[in-house]
């Protein structure tokens, strides 16, 4: 994971670095540091936690170099610490790294025993010392690292500063993605493009295997091989605004109002409304008629948006659907199918394992779609078909208005599929695309639970596990419950089929453990009750979220229940994603967690 940051300018480049590394600070908060040349010497700052304490220091002890490099850091070899905070330092020349160097402890041994002394746990700070050792044998900086970067396995995106040279970063990048910007008398480096953006909107991108160097002047590509590449930078259209909370206490709290309005835009590019009909950009390049198969590829609650497209694209399209955790998708030995169409779902389009699976199906020839909100990702960038979602950005960790985009997003692709296919009819179609304009209004509607949600957290608050049970699209959804309870208040969750739970799971039933029953009144209503009221008879405290219709016909005996208006099955999960969202956000404001940026995460996992 981790944000890094370069600046070569006439200013101070503290101030900036800092700027974009607040931009940054979603792939990681356990660390931060900054450093600069003075005078030609290397000079550093780094603290432990959150940027802020980083701030505050830069506070009492300013740096003045008009050159540096900056890291946000989300832990992978050594605890967070001051000594283990990037940008480390060996013999001149100081590095920032996002990434995993796989073969660290083989290097690290070898350094040793040819006398360099570790000053960390950290697996980069062999990438200093041997770029360091490289300087020592009278290399020049572009020589030296040439020289290093065979030696690393992993994968990495690196910035280094030089002792002595004023005007000079290098970037390197194998697998985590780079990229560069262009101002007047100034250049940048960052992870991202919406770090730089508001100090330019001229970006160019670092592929892989490829090392650049930025100077005030210029900055010049160079492929693994050190041959000069050709590469004119473009134009992007940068989010300069870093997002507000304005009136709310958290990001995650206003995410989750916002989504009546986000996923109502993003349905707006997927429909049209006068006819009807769904209008997917690329349909031609599609070809839902030739495709027999879908998978879906994704991690987290990515994945869960994928598991409940399953549903749809079976009902909907007759299409048959694999689906996969990105992290285990590359290890199977999966039989390729050339009629297969091959859907990526990421809010931030980084995601290491989703990315690396992407790559891994396009190299084998299968037609690669995203689903994905960071218009300039990586992932947008790698894909033939791209569907965005317009959730806007979204900093609170844990996924909110992304996920209900996701599903907004492929809810489309599913009917249009079907339409195609003809397993819908045009009636069929506008049936369903009239299903999900109303899903705005329904929002709006479920956000009024809030004040019983905020009464029924109190009593929550103290429970030490929860399971959440659904069927069909509910089930994926119990899982997205379960995992927004466990990501931001830190209670153990787990969610499961409703039709599982006495295969197992009923054993841990009793008064004090919380079951939260998602049942919409549809086919599978009265299922989902049975497996209730089993849990009643067993003292369970049971949490009912259904529509009206489900409580004209549930019989008594929930301990709570909230009751959302009725809808079509299709948009269902859309909008039972709230009151999940709502539980999670207000436990977790009364046992006290940080909400926004809940311990051990990172908003983007660029590491495998
Ligand atoms: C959970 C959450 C994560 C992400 C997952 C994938 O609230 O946010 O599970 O969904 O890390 O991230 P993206 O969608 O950026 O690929």
């Amino acid at each position: 994971m981790c944000g890094i940051v370069g600046f070569v300018g006439r200013g101070p480049a503290a101030a900036p670095i800092l700027d974009a590394l607040r931009r940054l600070e979603y792939r990681g908060y356990d660390s931060a540091g900054i450093a600069t040349l003075e005078h030609g010497l290397l000079t550093r700052r780094r603290a432990v936690g959150k940027l802020k304490n980083l701030e505050s220091m830069l506070n009492c002890e300013p740096l003045v170099g008009r050159i540096g490099i900056g890291h946000t850091r989300w832990a992978t070899h050594g605890r967070p610490s001051e000594d283990n905070a990037h940008p480390h330092a060996v013999g001149g020349v100081a590095v920032v790294h996002n990434g995993i160097i796989e073969n660290h402890r083989e290097l690290r041994k070898e350094l040793k025993s040819a006398g360099a002394c570790f000053a960390t746990d950290t697996d980069t700070e062999v990438i200093a010392h041997l770029v360091s050792q490289q300087l020592k044998k009278g290399r020049v900086p572009i020589d030296a690292v040439r020289a290093a970067l065979p030696r690393l396995e992993g994968a990495f995106a690196l910035a280094f500063l030089f002792e002595g040279y004023e005007n000079l970063i290098i970037g390197a990048r194998k697998g985590s993605p780079l990229a560069v910007g262009y101002g007047r008398g100034e250049m940048y480096l960052g992870s991202d493009a919406i770090a730089l953006a508001p100090l330019t909107d001229m970006i160019n991108y670092l592929d892989d295997g490829d090392v650049t160097v930025i100077t005030r002047q210029g900055i010049a590509f160079f492929n693994a091989q050190g041959e000069r590449l050709r590469r004119s930078p473009a134009k992007i259209a940068g989010a300069t605004v870093l997002a507000q909370k304005g009136e709310h206490r958290h990001f995650m709290v206003k995410e989750i109002h916002e989504q009546p309005s986000v996923v109502g835009q993003t349905l707006a590019q997927y429909i049209d409304v006068a006819s009807g009909t769904i209008k997917i950009p690329n349909d031609a390049e599609l070809g839902f008629r030739d495709i027999n198969r879908v998978s879906i590829t994704a991690c987290g609650t990515a994945f869960y948006a994928g598991l409940i497209a399953r549903y749809w694209f079976e009902r909907y399209a007759g299409l048959p659907v694999e689906i996969d955790v990105a992290s285990e998708f590359r290890y199977r030995n999966i039989p390729f199918d050339p009629g297969n169409l091959a859907v990526f779902v990421s809010q931030s389009g980084e995601t290491a394992d989703t990315l690396a699976s992407l790559e891994f199906a396009k190299a084998r020839g299968q037609r690669v779609l995203s689903v994905v909100n960071v218009a300039s990702s990586t992932m947008a960038r790698a894909s033939q078909i791209v569907l965005p979602t317009l959730a806007g950005p979204e900093v609170g960790v844990a996924s909110t208005k992304a996920f209900t985009c996701q599903l907004a997003t492929l809810a489309c692709l599913a009917i249009a599929a079907g339409r195609a296919r003809g397993v819908l009819s045009a009636d069929d179609e506008a049936a369903l695309v009239r299903a999900l304009v109303e899903v705005p209004g329904y929002m709006t509607r479920a956000l009024e639970l809030e004040p019983k949600i905020g009464q029924l957290a109190r009593k929550l608050a103290s429970s030490r596990n929860a399971l959440f049970i659904g069927r069909g699209t509910n089930y994926p959804l119990a899982l997205e419950g379960a995992l927004k309870l466990k990501e931001i208040t830190y209670i153990h969750a787990e969610g499961y089929a409703a039709g599982e739970l006495k295969h197992g799971p009923i054993a841990l039933i009793d008064k004090d453990i919380p079951v939260f029953v998602i049942a919409p009144g549809d086919m599978m209503f009265e299922k989902t009750m049975s497996n209730m009221h089993e849990l009643i008879a067993r003292e369970g405290r049971t949490i009912l979220i259904t529509d009206r219709k489900g409580a004209s016909l549930a019989s008594p005996g929930s301990w709570v229940t909230l009751v959302l208006p009725d809808m079509p099955a299709l948009v269902a999960p859309l909008v039972f994603a709230l009151p999940l969202q709502l539980i999670a956000y207000h436990t977790a404001l009364v046992r006290g967690t940080d909400v926004d940026q809940p311990r051990n995460l990172a908003k983007s996992v660029t590491v495998e």
